[in-house]
């Protein structure tokens, strides 16, 4: 169970700990912050209302922890990140049950995640080692005027202390996938979780406590974005911010310093579907891709662009498995759970009713109690309908009927998101020439979009993001290029010593 066993230390009577300097602490504030329970809409936990001076604390420790640690062998960072990852998947229960009460995950999907989350670890150990033990060496002859009279050494160094911002639908993944590559390549790390998740977040960091890294390098910091939000990204001790969640990030990057940022925020991903397509395949993407998690997901399929002539077909056959999905509680394991909180559930609802105004085919009646909202299929929606461009979060997706694979594309690249997209059709050659014509950061052909697996690369265009993720990409992002000269005073080309006399 949550805060029991291993974890009970983490506690404070109802409250959670925040992390700091190695230890569990409670704040001066004295005050905490409410986790509400999506489906019973009742207080779960309560977390620690930090301080903007405990901020500062942490960030002094963490400025101070990374100088030992980027001094610390390679091979035993990669020792305790494997450490870590197998302490979180012995232990995946009670973080999979905070998973469920805090952000209404289905229960075997926040096992799920706990799993993914410790293999993600330890394969950005293992790719650490790999990568971060290799540079460059680099001769000055090949640029145009120069003899061989230099030889270039590149390495990769840390960037300091990386601010990691996870965000509600995959708190502990999203989390290890910012942790782990900034610890391998020598960065301390600050994590701030979401409020909801936050709860999953502390006992992830548990476990890397438990691991035995060293004191003040991992530190997490719980609270109110009002109060400790801004003054953690314009932290002047921060020196790379990881984020991923929705438009805050925009402002945070406009906020932030002069620091490398990885952001993800969201997509409106699309779905073109073509007249040759597997209609039996298609159908049950869009439900994958469309309603796992309930739709919240910033790589759901968001909008299904179908071709006319099978669009009857297509809606049919979505229709039917829409009526096979559960929804209710995510103890149960329900497909369709309570989304995360009223004001999305709210949101949501003003979606779908200004596509009713407008004139869109509801495939089901709409149908809404407290957070839980069925899911709902909206047929022959048209651009002027929010719908089509905007991110529902939620178990609703919109079927827009098109002419041309340009009208589908068009559509596509309108959106001021790029995340990731997907075509349907037999012909490779056709859906290349998609895929390329596709303003995303990734276009899969034949499946539903998704993050995963874990190493693939991962980032959005426009809206959708700042830099690549994905394990090899997170860990380049957070390092930095140092090279080191080696003047000679002779040019030197070749083996022999023809040479020497000259010396
Ligand atoms: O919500 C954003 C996540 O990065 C999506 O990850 O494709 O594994 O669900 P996923």
């Amino acid at each position: 169970m949550a805060g029991t066993g291993i974890f009970t230390e983490i506690l404070d009577g109802e409250v959670y700990k925040y992390y700091s300097d190695g230890e569990w602490k409670t704040s001066s504030s004295g005050k905490s912050v409410a986790i509400v329970n999506p489906a019973t809409r009742k207080t779960q936990y309560k977390v620690q209302a930090c301080t903007q001076e405990e901020v500062n604390k942490v960030m002094e420790m963490a400025k101070s922890a990374q100088k030992s640690w980027a001094k610390t062998p390679l091979w035993k960072r990669a020792e305790l990140l494997h450490k870590a990852a197998a302490i979180l998947k012995d232990n995946k229960a009670p973080i999979a049950e905070s998973l469920v009460k805090e952000i209404a995950k289905p229960a075997k999907d926040s096992v799920t995640e706990v799993v993914r989350s410790g293999d993600l670890i330890s394969y950005c150990a293992e790719e650490g080692v790999r990568i971060l033990g290799e540079g460059k060496f680099l001769l000055s002859d090949s640029f145009p005027g120069n003899e061989r009279t230099k030889y270039c050494l590149t390495s990769k160094i840390p960037l300091g202390v990386v601010l990691a911002i996870p965000p509600f639908n995959y708190p502990v993944n999203l989390a290890v996938s910012k942790i782990a590559p900034a610890l391998i390549a020598g960065n301390s790390l600050v994590l701030k979780p979401p409020t909801q998740g936050a709860v999953s977040c502390l006992h992830m960091v548990h476990c890397f406590h438990l691991a035995g890294f060293p004191k003040g390098l991992i530190s997490c910091i719980t609270g109110k974005g009002s109060e400790i939000g801004d003054f953690l990204t314009m932290h002047p001790a921060v020196n790379c911010i990881s984020f991923t969640g929705g438009d805050t990030g925009i402002s945070i990057s406009k906020k932030a310093g002069m620091i490398p940022l990885q952001m993800e925020l969201g997509g409106k991903d699309a779905c073109i579907v073509l007249e040759d397509a597997d209609l039996d395949l298609v159908a049950s993407n869009i439900i994958k891709g469309g309603f796992s998690y309930s739709g919240q997901r910033c790589t759901a399929v968001k909008v299904v662009l179908v071709m006319e002539s099978v669009a009857d077909e297509l809606v049919e056959k979505v229709k039917a498995k829409v009526a096979k999905l559960t929804v209710g509680p995510p103890e149960e394991n329900c497909d369709i759970t309570a989304v995360v909180s009223e004001s999305s559930a709210n949101f949501i609802e003003g979606l779908v009713m200004d596509a009713k105004e407008k004139g869109a085919t509801f495939c089901q009646e709409y149908k809404r109690e407290g957070n839980l909202i069925w899911p709902l299929l909206l047929d022959n929606v048209r651009p002027d309908m929010r719908i089509a461009w905007e991110e529902p979060f939620g178990p609703v997706l919109p079927v827009l009927r098109i002419s041309s694979v340009e009208e589908g594309i068009n559509h596509c690249n309108a959106s001021n998101f790029g995340l990731q997209g997907c075509v349907f059709t037999k012909d490779i050659n056709k859906a290349m020439l998609i895929s390329d014509a596709m303003e995303t950061g990734t276009v899969q052909i034949n499946s539903a979009p998704a993050r995963g697996p874990d190493h693939f690369p991962f980032q959005g265009l426009k809206d959708s993001g700042i830099g690549s993720q994905g394990v090899t990409n997170s860990i380049n992002l957070m390092t930095k290029v140092k090279t080191t000269v080696i003047n000679l005073p002779t040019p030197s080309y070749s083996m022999g010593a023809g040479f020497i006399s000259r010396l």
